[in-house]
């Protein structure tokens, strides 16, 4: 092997791992060129055995019994497959929706949800697998080697941290030679360089070919999940998404577990060319990338709750709460899931959402969902009131002259200060 494949030896962090105390490392393994490639470089470069952690959020079409023999067949001791749906959807995905939590006005954050529950789930097999190190696989340009290495520095400081992509130095090219070399398959052929994909139940996004020419227009083969609009049904089709403190529970009458109803939407959002994102963002170490996402169940259950929020909410809740999801939405695309400052947040979102049950009418067609019905116990409306027939003694609409008159009074003051002259 040449010299620049070697470990690294020097460190800038605490957490990062000294190659003279790495004996037995946790590798989270996804099966994909990376993480095989890297499961035999851990044994090889380290002397290292490894343990493998595969965690299943809900990605389509991952064949786990797959990825367990392969990871078995490369040398791992173990392979542990972790089956986080439901985890996930309870502990993370529930917040993100009280929390309406969008971030750059349009990433439903499903990558940025589920790299702290993959971490922590690495820290507790680790530990019980006796590991003293954990590997993955993510490159030194992005958001996910923060929100992995931060789950991990927080929750468990004696372990430590190899990131063999960041500093090992192959490219695609390398990697495929060193993959040949050892006997390593490479899903899904060598020739063409593959978008950069992640996924789980919540979306998935694409990076990397020409979507980082950002005067190209999205090429067709990059929509794997949503249907393209203009290949949608011509008939609309409308659904109603019934919520209970701010979850949602029914979909069209029926209630259904978290896992399944949001599988069950984002089925018929994606036939509808429903929730295609493309998007620039700016990472939170300092680069500004372009994404493609695909999110079918996001861009149908966030506005539902956000219209029912804002029914049930007064009006200064309502000019309140959005710059709370902002910033829950900001720690947690930022790597700070741990972060005392979320759990302060969700308290609040907790406190507004004890209200926000009720039912929203969507009509989906050719990539829109627009909410066409509202119901709600807790709604702060009444008919009669909002009408533009007369209403009785709790509006008075020969109050509002003296109304206008007060609140006017500085703004129509500084005017004249301003205009006098
Ligand atoms: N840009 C998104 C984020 O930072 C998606 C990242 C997808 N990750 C990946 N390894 N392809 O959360």
């Amino acid at each position: 092997m040449s010299r620049e494949h070697e470990i690294p030896t020097a460190r800038s962090a605490s957490y990062e791992a000294d190659p003279a105390h790495v004996h037995r490392v946790l590798l989270l393994y996804s099966g994909g060129l990376d993480t095989s490639v890297m499961l035999k470089w851990i044994q090889d470069s380290y002397g290292a055995e490894v343990v493998c952690l595969t965690v299943n959020l809900g990605q389509p079409g991952e064949d786990y019994a797959v990825i367990e023999g392969k990871a078995l067949k490369l040398g791992a001791l173990e392979c542990h497959v972790v089956d986080a749906r439901e985890q996930f959807a309870r502990e993370y995905l529930a917040p993100a929706i009280k929390a309406n939590a969008l971030y750059g006005g349009g990433y439903p954050l499903f990558t940025a949800l589920g790299r702290p529950l993959i971490a922590k789930l690495a820290v507790d097999y680790a530990r019980d697998s006796g590991c003293d190190t954990i590997a993955h696989g993510c490159t030194g340009k992005g958001n996910d080697q923060v929100r992995i290495e931060a789950t991990i520095a927080t929750l468990a400081p004696e372990l430590k941290v190899i990131a063999p992509v960041r500093s090992w130095q192959m490219g695609r090219e390398e990697e495929i030679a060193y993959a040949r070399e050892h006997g390593i398959p490479i899903k899904g052929g060598a020739e063409a360089t593959p978008y950069s994909i992640d996924d789980n139940l919540w979306g998935r996004s694409s990076e990397g070919r020409w979507i980082e020419d950002l005067a190209q227009a999205p090429e067709d083969d990059v929509f794997q999940l949503v249907t393209r609009p203009e290949d949608a049904p011509d008939e609309p089709e409308q659904i109603a998404l019934g919520f209970e403190r701010g979850v949602p529970v029914a979909l069209n009458g029926e209630r259904l577990e978290l896992v399944e109803l949001i599988e069950r939407v984002a089925a018929i959002g994606a036939r509808h060319g429903v929730g295609i994102v493309d998007h620039i963002e700016d990472r939170i170490v300092g680069l500004k990338v372009r994404d493609i996402y695909e999110v079918p169940a996001a861009a149908i259950v966030l506005p539902a709750h956000q219209e029912l929020e804002h029914l049930v909410c007064t009006i200064h809740q309502n000019q309140f709460k959005p710059q709370l999801d902002r910033q829950w939405a900001y720690l947690v695309y930022a790597g700070l899931w741990w972060e005392p400052l979320r759990g302060d947040l969700d308290a609040y979102m907790d406190e507004v959402n004890e209200r926000v049950t009720g039912t929203i009418g969507l009509k989906l067609y050719k990539g829109h969902a627009r909410v066409i019905t509202r119901s709600s116990p807790h709604a702060v409306y009444d008919a009669s009131l909002a009408s533009f027939s007369q209403s009785g003694g709790l509006f008075s609409q020969s109050a509002s002259p003296g109304f206008i008159e007060l609140w006017s009074l500085q703004s129509r003051m500084a005017w004249r200060l301003r205009n006098s002259e």
